[in-house]
């Protein structure tokens, strides 16, 4: 299963993008992508609540990949739908053409605490450059976590990045689950244990 979803463009050192009407067969679109989606949970829960969208989902953590493609299958979710990535999202990232997708999803990313590891952090300036190429104007970067020193990190990373904007009213409302959520295993169990949950918004200008 996973090597009819996967691209296969591991081993390719071009960086020659690779078009969405290959990636999924057909002129897919509205087209999401989920980085890093651990169990899959929030992708499998996307899928059913959006039968119209397609989904890539990356996730190099092989107990997950397996997690993910098992309840593809149990839920009899349509294959034509979705593509995977067993690796670094960044390159598969790199090989999406310009403007082709229409959300990011970005949830509770390793939080990376120590100060000389927080370089690795997903959401970084050249990360972000990645995402707005890829983005279709008015797009949407979604970003959630519940470790307060990351949610600050990712709000100052993403407001200052030309290409973004953030979708919200009040900076309180990242506090707000928004109506149609999906929460992950990881979000529920910081729930438990009385994390707060932040939910970031930010358009692609
Ligand atoms: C803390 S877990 C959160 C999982 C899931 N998003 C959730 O909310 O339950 C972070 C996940 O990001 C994945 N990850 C880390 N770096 C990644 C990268 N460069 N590309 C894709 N996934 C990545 C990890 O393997 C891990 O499963």
């Amino acid at each position: 299963m996973l090597a009819r979803l996967q691209p296969d463009i591991a081993e390719t050192k071009t960086k020659k993008k690779l078009p969405i009407e290959e990636l999924f067969g057909c002129a897919a679109t509205p087209v999401w992508f989920e980085i890093g989606f651990g169990g899959g949970e929030h992708l499998i829960g996307l899928m059913k609540q959006n039968p119209h969208a397609y989904m890539i989902g990356a996730e190099p953590f092989i107990n997950g990949m397996a997690n993910f493609l098992h309840s593809l299958r149990e839920e009899k979710l349509p294959e034509n739908h979705i593509r995977v990535w067993m690796n670094d999202a960044i390159l598969l990232a790199e090989r999406l053409p310009d403007q082709s997708v229409e959300r990011i999803y970005v949830l509770n990313p390793d939080p990376w605490p120590k100060k000389r590891h927080r370089k690795r952090r997903l959401i970084n300036q050249e990360n972000l450059t990645i995402f707005a190429r890829i983005l279709k104007p008015g797009g949407l970067l979604v970003m959630s976590t519940d470790v307060s020193d990351l949610a600050d990190w990712m709000v100052t990373e993403a407001t200052r990045h030309p290409a973004f904007t953030w979708a919200t009213s009040k900076a309180s409302d990242w506090r707000v689950m928004p109506a149609d959520w999906i929460p992950t295993r990881y979000e529920a169990k910081g729930k438990a244990k009385g994390r707060q949950q932040i939910y970031l918004m930010f358009n692609r200008n």
